[in-house]
C-alpha cells in the first residue's frame, strides 16, 4: 500500500463545509422509495474523487453517487460513501459521515470515517491498529448479549424486508440491553470499533456503508461476518454482523432464529 494517511485525512477533513452549508443540504433529489441525494452529496463526491485522483492517478474510484462506473475488483479502488446519514443531514440530526476505504487485494487496508459535527475522525490501517482523533481505539470487553448494547440498521430503502427485520429486531432486543438506531451504518461500525456499543446488525448494506467501518472493527478486535459468519466479499452488498467478537456467535444465533 503506497498511501500516505495523513495526506488523505487531510482531503476527508476539506469537505466539512459541504455539510455545514443548509442550502447544500436542503437541496433535495429523490433517489428512490426512502433515498434522497443532496447537492452536499455530490460536492463532497466530486471533490474527493478530484483529489484522491489527482494524488493517486493509478487507483480506481467507486462511489455511492457514481456507481454506474465500471470497476475491476482485482485492482486496487477507493470505496467512497460522501455522506453517509444523508436523511439525518437532511433533517439537521448532526449525525453523519464521510467514508473512505482503500481496497487492494480483496481486502480493505486503509479507512477512514469523519464526522464533521463532532469533530471525530475514526481511521485504521490494516495491521497497524484502530485510532478517534489520534488515540487507539478498542472494542468492549462483554461477553454476554444480555449485557450488550447493540445497533440495528433498518434497511429503509428495502422496506419489503420489514417483517424479517423487525421480528430479528425484537429477537435481538429481547435478548440484549437494549438497542439503538442511528440512521449512519458507517458510525454505528465506528462506534462497534471505538466500544460505544457491543455490535450491529444491517442487511442489504452496499460496500461503501460498509468497508471503511468493516476495517475499523477489525483493527480494533472485534469480528464482521455476514449473517450466515462468511467472510466478507466487497464486491456485494452484504447483511452486516460486527461485533466485539466476544459475543459474535450468541448474536449470530439469534439474528438466524
Ligand atoms: C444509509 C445509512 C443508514 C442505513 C442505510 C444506508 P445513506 O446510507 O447508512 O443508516 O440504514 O442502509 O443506506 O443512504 O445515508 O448513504
Ligand atoms: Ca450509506
Ligand atoms: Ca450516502
Amino acid at each position: 500500500m503506497d498511501i500516505c494517511m495523513e495526506q488523505v485525512i487531510d482531503m476527508v477533513h476539506s469537505v466539512k463545509p459541504f455539510f455545514m452549508d443548509n442550502a447544500m443540504s436542503r437541496d433535495v433529489t429523490v433517489k428512490g422509495l426512502a433515498d434522497f441525494v443532496t447537492k452536499a452529496d455530490t460536492s463532497v463526491q466530486s471533490r474527493l474523487f478530484s483529489e484522491l485522483s489527482k494524488h493517486y492517478p493509478g487507483i480506481q474510484f467507486m462511489g455511492e453517487e457514481d456507481h454506474m462506473q465500471a470497476v475491476d475488483f482485482s485492482r486496487p479502488m477507493w470505496i467512497l460513501d460522501p455522506i453517509d446519514g444523508t436523511t439525518n443531514l437532511i433533517y439537521s440530526y448532526c449525525h453523519s459521515a464521510v467514508s473512505l476505504g482503500y481496497y487492494e487485494n480483496k481486502a480493505i487496508s486503509a479507512a477512514v470515517i469523519y464526522n464533521p459535527f463532532t469533530e471525530e475522525t475514526f481511521y485504521a490501517v490494516r495491521g497497524q491498529g484502530a485510532f478517534l482523533n489520534g488515540r487507539r481505539i478498542r472494542v468492549t470487553q462483554k461477553t454476554a448479549l444480555k449485557d450488550s448494547l447493540i445497533a440495528i440498521g433498518t434497511s429503509p430503502y428495502d422496506k419489503e424486508m420489514a417483517e424479517d427485520n423487525f421480528h430479528i429486531f425484537k429477537e435481538v432486543f429481547k435478548h440484549s440491553l437494549d438497542i439503538r438506531r442511528s440512521g449512519s451504518a458507517a458510525l454505528d461500525l465506528a462506534y462497534v470499533a471505538s466500544g460505544r456499543v457491543d455490535g450491529f446488525l444491517e442487511r442489504n448494506l452496499k460496500p461503501w456503508d460498509y468497508s471503511a467501518g468493516a476495517l475499523l472493527v477489525e483493527e480494533a478486535g472485534g469480528q464482521v461476518t455476514n449473517y450466515s459468519l462468511s467472510p466478507l466479499d466487497y464486491s456485494k452488498n452484504q447483511d452486516i454482523l460486527a461485533s466485539n467478537r466476544e459475543i459474535h456467535r450468541e448474536l449470530q444465533k439469534v439474528v438466524m432464529s
